[in-house]
């Protein structure tokens, strides 16, 4: 697990109560701790009866907190003032897994054991995972609790539907990892500083169908465009993420539209541009298309060597088509392009800055074995316009994508 920026030194205090999805806390533990945030645990006495402090202790590195009235390691609070420590000095408080019981305690304001005691003494955003027997999570009463806990401003994690430990099935099953940190990331993010500006994204390269089951596409992996997304979210954005990538990881909180050709592509970024402040145009959008689309997949003959001869045509140019717009509409107010060049990397990509009015330009040297498609680094060149180029040092793409989002901040504001 990489470092996560938006959580690094970020103090969490994870609640954790007795359910069998424990196991999970424990990999949410480890993981928040892997990409750089300080994780208090705060057991109940049911949660030990599933896992012992120690294996919190051991992944956070951390002391773990259970009982209210003994200070139980001396590397920690004395818990006499720890319902409070813990409390105030938090930047997230997270109950994951949250039994009905705890919520009921929660919703009720009742606080006999450290964690109920700590989640009332707390003043930072709180997150609840519900995680229980979907009879349970149906029933009237915990669904009363949660609504309480919404309406105070309470963010309450969906349990997912499945199979329960009981062997029954519904829905009341703790998320898996990645869904807990994306919501975690995004009530980190909410105060940031792209909050309550709208970003659009696109992603991955463009298909231009040959047939009904052949395309010509490019190598573009869609990575850079993803990361974009999660930093902009990271910062606190409401993202629109337009893509032709099916295998990548959602960066959760972003609406996604699906889309395959440059020409769906364009509609797509029309469709949900108005009133954006920034786009990024990440994609790899083909410049050519084949002219033709069979209707019917195209066969081959027997015997024969014959091949078809494809005839190309330009696809529309997006950004080209953006710049018209934002001339007459004013939005969005800043647009990023993104080019890759294999030669004269400076002069096309000025070039390019220039011709479609872009605001900044991710240029990137596509002959480095460590950048470019595919690999999880970029070396890049940001230029803006009417600035000096700056290049950076190799980096992961998802560092690059929080300078960019960075830098787009900074200009909106
Ligand atoms: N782009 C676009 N519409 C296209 C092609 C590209 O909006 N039909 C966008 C890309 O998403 C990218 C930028 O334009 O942000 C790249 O500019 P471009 O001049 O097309 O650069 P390259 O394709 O790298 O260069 P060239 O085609 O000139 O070799």
């Amino acid at each position: 697990m990489e470092p996560i920026t938006l959580l690094e030194n970020k103090h969490i205090v994870l609640g954790v109560t007795g359910s069998i999805a424990v196991y999970k806390a424990v990999d949410l533990a480890s993981k928040l701790t892997q990409a750089g945030a300080l994780v208090d645990v705060v057991m109940t006495q049911a949660a030990r009866e599933f896992v012992t402090p120690l294996t919190f202790q051991s992944v956070t590195g951390r002391p773990v907190y259970s009982d209210l009235w003994h200070r139980e390691n001396e590397a920690g609070l004395g818990t006499h003032i720890a319902h409070v420590g813990l409390g105030e000095g938090a930047d997230l408080l997270v109950i994951a897994p949250a039994t009905a019981h705890t919520l009921a305690k929660l919703a009720h304001g009742l606080a006999d054991d450290l964690l109920s005691v700590t989640a009332l003494a707390s003043r930072s955003p709180t997150l609840v995972a519900p995680a229980m027997d979907g009879g349970m999570y149906q029933n009237a009463a915990t669904q009363a609790n949660l609504e309480t806990l919404r309406s105070r401003g309470v963010i309450v994690i969906e349990p997912e539907e499945g199979r329960f430990a009981s062997g029954l099935a519904g829905k009341g099953r703790l998320p898996e990892t990645a869904i807990l940190l994306g919501h975690i990331r995004l009530a980190l993010g909410k105060s940031g500083a792209m909050a309550g500006r709208r970003v659009v994204v696109t992603a991955g390269g463009t298909r231009e169908p040959i047939d009904p089951v052949r395309f010509i596409s490019n190598r573009s992996s869609g990575k850079q465009g993803y990361a974009l997304a999660q930093a902009a979210l990271d910062a606190g954005a409401e993202v629109t993420l337009i893509t032709t990538v099916r295998d990548l990881p959602l960066p959760l909180g972003a609406r996604t539209v699906p889309v395959g050709s440059a020409a769906e592509m364009l509609q797509a970024v029309l469709d949900h541009l108005e009133g954006a402040d920034a786009l990024m145009m990440a994609a790899a959008v083909a410049d050519f298309r084949p002219k033709t689309t069979a209707r019917q997949k195209i066969k081959k003959k027997d015997n024969s060597d014959e091949a078809p001869t494809l005839t190309l045509t330009r696809t529309p140019d997006i950004l080209m088509t953006v710049k018209e717009h934002r001339a007459q509409a004013g939005w969005p107010r800043v647009v990023v392009g993104f080019a890759a060049e294999s030669e004269h990397l400076l002069a096309h990509a000025q070039a390019t800055l220039a011709r479609k009015g872009l605001d900044f330009l991710v240029a990137n040297d596509i002959t480095a074995a460590d950048a470019g498609f595919e690999v999880d680094t970029n070396r890049v060149v940001i230029l803006t316009a009417g600035d000096a180029p700056v290049p950076l040092e190799l980096s992961s793409k998802t560092r690059v994508a929080e300078v960019v989002v960075e830098r787009v901040a900074a200009h909106l504001s």
